[in-house]
């Protein structure tokens, strides 16, 4: 006769806890891993790993040096506003979408909400309150006025220094150029069409009417 297979031996209740029990042993493993990568990042006799508490942080912010006590995990933006307290750079996507947040770095535009303060060290970091000196608004500041360029204002220090930043590299940009180099950056209220005209403007080059601007914008 032939034989009734043999029912199970593991119950519901000891699968599931054997399940909890290779997931630990998983995770472990997995942050064992990690703790080695660390290390060998680090290198021989190298910096041990940071944090997670405040650590010393000197950040050289419009020329000057600052000293910290930041958690490693502080970005540059959250540094620059809550540290500063330098609130001219502006934080509204805290994700790498809009441009509100950008500083210059060694001259170059980004987003600080995306770069650690830690990170930042060694580094020239220019905020918009560095670019006046003496009361005296740069020629691009003075141009954003000219040109009417705030709604909210929200975006416009971003767009005031990639605007800075462009001209320096390229002292006669087209419109083409401008909108290339502002391309990272969002203005909800639409000025746009101000904000060429302003480049143009600090640049030293004839400044097109606003319909113009918005009918042959590629120019
Ligand atoms: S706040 Fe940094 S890109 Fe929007
Ligand atoms: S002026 Fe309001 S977002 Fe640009």
């Amino acid at each position: 006769m032939k034989q009734k297979p043999s029912s199970p031996t593991v119950d519901r209740r000891t699968f599931l806890k054997g399940l909890g029990t290779s997931a630990v042993a998983v995770a472990s493993v997995q942050v064992g891993a990690m703790a080695d990568e660390i290390t060998k990042a680090a290198g021989p006799g190298g910096a041990s790993p940071q944090g997670p508490g405040a650590v010393p942080v000197t950040l050289t912010i419009n020329g000057e040096k600052k000293d910290f006590q930041l958690e490693p995990r502080v970005t540059l933006l959250d540094a620059l506003r809550n540290y500063g307290p330098l609130t001219g750079t502006k934080e509204v996507c805290d994700r790498g979408t809009c441009g509100a947040c950008t500083v210059l770095i060694d001259g170059k535009p980004a987003y600080s909400c995306m770069k650690l303060a830690i990170d930042a060290q060694a580094h020239e970091i220019t905020t918009i309150e560095g670019l006046a000196q003496g009361g005296q608004l740069t020629a691009v500041q003075q141009a954003f006025i000219d040109c009417d360029d705030l709604m909210c204002g929200f975006c416009t220090p971003g767009f005031v220094l990639v605007t800075t930043a462009l001209l320096t590299e390229n002292p006669k940009p087209t419109v083409a150029d401008i909108k290339r180099a502002c391309s990272g950056n969002l203005c909800r209220c639409g000025t746009y069409p101000h904000i060429i005209k302003a480049a143009l403007q600090a640049s030293g080059q004839a400044v097109p009417e606003t319909t113009t601007i918005i009918q042959h914008g590629n120019a």
